[in-house]
């Protein structure tokens, strides 16, 4: 994920090197709680600390329907002051931070604790890493920006998709460029996340599947990475494994909570795998579709990623062919160009059984050539892909896209 932000390189040597960078910044995880009012069981964690006022980050859509209300009365119950900032908005932007941010200084708040999606998450950790230090959030994008440690930090996901409470990163949006601008640093993992499957009951059908395809496709990339290890091959498997198993049933009921909190562990497997082998061209792509048409992160990672497999296809069919055989998809006689293919199939299968948009409005050919450009300025060199893309190839995935959308 640290790659994502340094200037692209090609040659082998420059991977290699960046892989020890890589590898050199630790990944702290946080305080894992797990299961049904887990997301209480945080908030009584959170009592030792001997907080007064958190501010607790939100959205208006999940204020709205009450989803905070339990945890900001058990924090009331136990003497700890909440201040409620619900203003993020999807893909949050730089005044979304320091709007929060005004709020907690204004109210002397000495926590801060997240609950939503990734969106949340993401502005929460620059809201508590800009409070200690004496920079602006924009000061503080790029890679080891911040000094001081980030105030006290609690993470309560309400979707199942970005594992951003296991990630060394945050993405923040230039609201005047529209640029989706990264910050890595270890200081943004929160201190404590509570994997709670009651507070994901009432995600819709539709953000259930887009963030869960998200979670997958971060487990997909990090399996197929260069980069990868047996410790992220370990996460991103078992990631993949749960995505398969628990992903349909979660949709089809939202109070499955075996299936809930299973699909919670795989982003949260997802996020940490990806901490070390960064991402692909699933993400470089889907990110242009998000930043120039708005398609939500976890839907665009839907439309791209049958295209991106059909190129991993034999670039990467040794390693595609082993999680096959991990997946129980395939055996080992098969060879593993059918191992490959079986592997393809399945993904195809549970995309085609969810609840996906495939529209992009707007989507237009004239695009192409600006969004190619800056897939390959995110992708080239820094993720360590199996295959890398000319421009021209590139623009042929945006017009299958198109095509097949229209
Ligand atoms: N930091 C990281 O490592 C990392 C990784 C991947 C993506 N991201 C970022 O995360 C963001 C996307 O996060 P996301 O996919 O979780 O979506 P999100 O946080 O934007 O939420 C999507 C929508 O779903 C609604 N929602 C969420 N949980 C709900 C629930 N339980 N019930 C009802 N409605 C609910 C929200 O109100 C919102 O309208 C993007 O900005 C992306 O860039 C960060
Ligand atoms: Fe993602």
């Amino acid at each position: 994920m640290i790659t994502e932000l340094i200037t692209p390189v090609r040659s082998k040597a420059q991977l290699t090197a960046l892989k020890l960078v890589t590898k050199l910044i630790p990944s702290p995880t946080p305080n894992l709680l797990l299961g049904t009012e887990s997301r209480l069981r945080l908030v009584e964690h959170m009592a030792h600390f001997g907080f007064k006022r958190v501010l607790l980050v939100t959205d208006d859509v999940l204020f709205g329907l009450g989803v905070i209300d339990p945890v900001s009365e058990r924090l009331n119950a136990l003497g700890i002051e909440s201040v409620v900032y619900s203003g993020v908005t999807p893909d949050p932007g730089f005044s979304v931070v320091e709007e929060g941010l005004n709020m907690l200084h204004q109210n002397g708040c000495d926590a801060v604790l997240a609950i939503g999606g990734g969106s949340s998450i993401d502005a929460a950790k620059v809201m508590a890493l800009a409070a200690t230090n004496h920079k602006t959030p924009q000061e503080l994008m790029g890679v080891l920006k911040a000094r001081k440690p980030s105030l006290p930090l609690f993470v309560i996901p309400t979707t199942a998709g970005t594992g951003s409470e296991a990630t060394i990163g945050a993405v923040i949006a230039d609201e005047t460029t529209h640029v989706k601008n990264l910050l890595i640093d270890p200081k943004v993992v929160p201190l404590a996340a509570a994997l709670d499957p009651e507070i994901m009951a009432g995600m819709p059908k539709s953000v259930t599947a887009d963030t869960g395809i998200d979670a997958l496709t971060h487990c997909l990339e990090s399996w197929v990475s260069d980069f990868s290890t047996p410790e992220t091959e370990f996460h991103s498997g078992a990631g993949i494994k749960l995505v398969f198993k628990h992903l349909e049933k979660a949709c089809e009921n939202g109070q499955d909570y075996e299936a809930r909190s299973a699909m919670a562990l795989a982003a949260n497997y997802g996020g940490l795998a990806l901490n070390k082998t960064g991402l692909g061209y699933v993400h470089a792509i889907a990110h242009q579709l998000g930043t120039q048409y708005g398609v939500p992160h976890g839907r665009a990672n839907a439309i791209v990623l049958p295209h991106i497999l059909e190129v991993n296809r034999h670039s990467a069919q040794t390693r595609l062919a082993a999680l096959a055989r991990l997946c129980d998809l395939a055996t080992d006689t098969d060879a593993d160009a059918l191992a490959t293919d079986k592997l393809i199939q399945r993904v195809n299968a549970l995309l085609a059984a969810l609840p996906i948009a495939r529209e992009v409005a707007g989507i237009n050919e004239r695009h192409f050539t600006t969004m190619a450009q800056a897939a390959m300025k995110e992708a080239h060199g820094t993720y360590a892909v199996p295959k890398y893309l000319n421009k021209k190839e590139i623009i042929q995935v945006l017009r299958t896209i198109s095509e097949q959308t229209a």
